[in-house]
């Protein structure tokens, strides 16, 4: 079954051509972070007119790029929602509009769905069930037990920023430009992670959630000391302190991924693998950290490449296939997409 996936809930204009769930045939992303690194951030309004701009040709480059014409495919997926609406109605409009005019099935996908099948991409043997799941995104951070296709348990998530936004803000205070993440580990390579002695904020003993702004604020607090100082915000200071809340970030996850684990197994759920996705995914850091916390024994996946990490329409596609293998009926062709900014998983 191929499946032509598109995904728009923020910044990235993403079309991509899977076949069942696995095989990536094309995955074209166009992203808009030259436009939106002027502004330190993504402004929602201009995000909806690029993606508006770059739909078209992105699709055709989708299509060209796997060889395949309207009528090798089979079903339409889109990101349904959460993100910017005002992007995310882009991309269901579009799905819309090709589902009625092509006749093609439709399937809706929520967005951090989307993010756990990344771990199916071209994967060379189908994950095995039960899966602990540690998602890591700009707007969402949970930890998930998955314990089948579509059958999600959320057992802890963050009570304020998530793990990619306290990236994105500590970037911000570092004046390190947008997107903060890739910028923060770039840095943290050349620093030094134990210069500064910041918050590892577990919460309470047995909680699963997350808690990122005490250690936001433990930075910005030596940041702003460091100014008062006199001083400019000179490389030395920017790398070590970028590394220093890299290592607290990176060991906080990973200690709470440990954490669940060990919860389950108390209550005599022996997960088979330990699945990391979303955006911060892509982060070396956090993929040592998680590998020294569990035994070989405990399979461990991340995205097989970093295209798959951030947003990107083939793990939408992965995603789709397996939710309609779940309920084909569900789905039909020439029908239409409401987008919403709820999280619903
Ligand atoms: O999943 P994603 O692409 O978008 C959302 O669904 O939110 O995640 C984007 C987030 C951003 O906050 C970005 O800074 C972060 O992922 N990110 C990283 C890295 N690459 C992207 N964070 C840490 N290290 C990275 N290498
Ligand atoms: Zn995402």
């Amino acid at each position: 079954m191929k499946i032509l996936a598109i995904e728009t809930s923020c910044d990235e204009t993403s079309v991509a051509i899977v076949e069942n769930g696995r095989r990536v045939l094309s995955n074209v992303i166009a992203s808009q972070i030259d436009i939106h690194a002027k502004t330190g951030g993504v402004v929602p309004e201009i995000a909806a007119r690029v993606h508006v701009l770059k739909m078209v040709t992105v699709l055709d480059s989708a299509l060209d790029e796997a060889k395949c014409s309207w009528k090798d495919i089979d079903a339409i997926a889109v990101t349904r929602g959460p993100g910017l609406i005002s992007s995310l109605i882009i991309g269901t409009e579009a799905a819309s509009v090709i589902s009625f005019l092509k006749e093609k099935i439709l399937i809706p996908v929520q967005h951090i769905t989307g993010h756990i099948y990344s771990n199916w991409l071209e994967a060379p043997e189908e994950p095995k069930f039960p899966i602990l799941i540690l998602t890591v995104s700009g707007g969402h951070n949970e930890i998930i037990l998955m314990k089948d296709h579509f059958e999600f348990e959320v057992l802890g998530e963050t009570r304020d920023d998530a793990a990619g936004e306290a990236f994105d803000k500590v970037a911000r205070i570092l004046e390190m430009g947008y997107p903060g993440g890739p910028a923060i580990s770039k840095a943290a390579e050349k620093g030094n992670g134990k210069k500064f002695k910041l918050p590892i904020v577990l919460l309470e003993k047995d909680s699963l959630d997350f808690s990122f702004s005490g250690l936001k604020t433990a930075v910005l607090t030596i940041a702003k000391e460091y100014l008062k100082e006199g001083k400019n915000l000179d490389e030395q200071f920017q790398n070590d302190l970028a590394a220093s809340f890299q290592e607290t970030a990176t060991e906080i996850l990973a200690e709470k991924l440990f954490r669940a684990f060990n919860i389950l197994l108390e209550k005599g759920i022996q997960v088979k693998e330990v699945h990391l996705a979303g955006g911060v995914s892509a982060n070396k850091k956090l993929r040592e950290k998680i590998q020294g916390k569990f035994s070989k024994e405990t399979t461990f996946r991340y995205p097989r490449a970093i295209a798959y990490c951030t947003d990107n329409a083939a793990m939408i596609g992965a995603a789709a296939y397996y939710l309609f293998r779940k309920n084909p009926k569900q789905f039909k062709a020439k029908t239409n997409i409401v987008p919403t900014t709820e999280f619903q998983i």
